[in-house]
């Protein structure tokens, strides 16, 4: 995918969806942008919210146009607080909208990147306490009921490090319910689409079997040990490397990666990354069972405050060369150039042209790096 491109179809600041302004693109996806905006209250002060708008390009696709109204749909009707709530959609220039609670803080994708390039791991505590919560989360999707009462048989099946939101309260939030499943349903598909992104895929997905809850967990296991060792645990030179990895059930034990790995964890995480899903934790809160054992038996901290408390250090990594942090970040390129002069116009401060150029490049790599 050209990202240029991409980038340069980003709305610009200020456009307005609905009653929403956006403010600057915060990801880009297959099918999605992401923008962070606003909208005034009823009180009159001005609220943040995440807008994810179906691009125009695959809004006339009638498959995908019905998979993001789905997307919506799930995550309006699931209230948990490790799961993005959705709170409106919309149509606007031609396209659907969905409107969500803002996550103030990092993917765990980009904060795995930004304590990588610190030099620094995540430390062991953060992992669980990151795992405690999506596993809570994906119970909570796992046991949605249906508008009949009876189980709806949700499998996100795309839980990987860039759908995990941690902010800088220390919440942690599943998102992007784009190619969750619910039984019986149709899957809405244009052709060679993936559904989730391979390296996360569990060994029953590559193979193109049903697929239910434990296949989540096998995801949940996979992105863990990533984020604890700093390296994909399915690494090849092509996806059909990775898938076939994947599916014979390649692993490196991750305490090979981390000398100070806790045995009962690692143990943990193995018995998430089963081949076979009757080897696995058999529901996400199982799981979450097990990690909170452990970490009351380990004495391992995990805790809100403390992980907000290590995000917002990653979070503000990114600061002027006098010390002090940028005060936002835009991206560059085609589209970019006009957001820049934008924000130099709004933001009358002592940032200069070529500082905000320069955050531009940075977040335009960020946002490129997480595609
Ligand atoms: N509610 C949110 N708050 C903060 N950041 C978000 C939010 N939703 C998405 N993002 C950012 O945008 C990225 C892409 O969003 P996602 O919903 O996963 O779309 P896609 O389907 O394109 O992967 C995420 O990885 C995250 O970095
Ligand atoms: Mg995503």
């Amino acid at each position: 995918m050209s990202t240029t491109g991409t980038f340069a179809n980003f709305l610009p600041p200020g456009t307005r969806l609905g009653k929403y302004v956006l403010r600057r693109p915060i990801g880009v996806g297959g099918m999605a942008e992401i923008y962070l905006a606003d909208y005034e209250t009823f009180a009159g002060g001005s609220r943040s919210v995440v807008i994810k708008r179906l691009s125009p390009s695959s809004a006339s696709d009638l498959g995908v146009q019905l998979m993001f109204r789905e997307e919506a749909r799930l995550c309006a009707r699931l209230d948990h607080p490790n799961v993005i709530d959705v709170f409106d959609i919309g149509h606007d220039r031609g396209t659907d909208f969905m409107v969500m609670e803002y996550v103030d803080g990092l993917d765990s994708r980009r904060l795995l990147r930004r304590a990588t390039r610190a030099n620094r791991r995540l430390p062991v505590e953060h992992v669980v306490k990151v795992g405690i919560d999506v596993a809570a989360g994906l119970h909570a999707a796992h046991e949605l009921a249906g508008e009949d009462g009876s189980p709806a048989g949700v499998v996100h099946r795309d839980v990987s490090p860039a759908n995990v939101l941690v902010g800088v309260s220390g919440e942690v939030k599943l998102t992007d319910f784009g190619v969750a499943k619910t039984r019986g349903q149709r899957v809405h598909t244009k052709p060679g689409l993936l559904k989730g992104k391979a390296s996360y895929m569990s060994p029953e997905q590559v193979r193109g079997y049903g697929v239910d809850r434990r296949s989540d967990i096998f995801s949940l296991g996979t992105t863990l040990v990533e984020l604890l060792t700093g390296r994909r645990l399915f690494e090849a030179a092509s996806e059909h490397g990775v898938l076939r990895s994947i599916a014979r059930g390649e692993i490196t034990p991750p305490s090979m990666l981390r000398g100070d790995l806790p045995p009962e964890l690692e143990d943990i995480l193995l018995t998430c990354l089963a081949v076979d899903p009757d080897d696995r934790y058999q529901s996400a809160s199982d799981l979450e069972d097990h990690l909170l054992a452990f970490a009351a038996r380990g004495s391992v901290m995990a805790s809100a405050p403390r992980l907000g408390r290590f995000v917002r250090t990653l979070a503000s990594a990114r600061v002027r060369a006098d010390g002090t942090p940028l005060p936002g970040r835009y991206p560059a390129g085609n589209g970019g150039a006009r957001l820049a002069l934008s924000v130099s116009a709004t933001n009358a401060g002592p940032l200069s042209d070529s500082a905000v150029r320069r955050d531009s490049r940075a977040d335009l790599r960020d946002l490129a790096d997480s595609l």
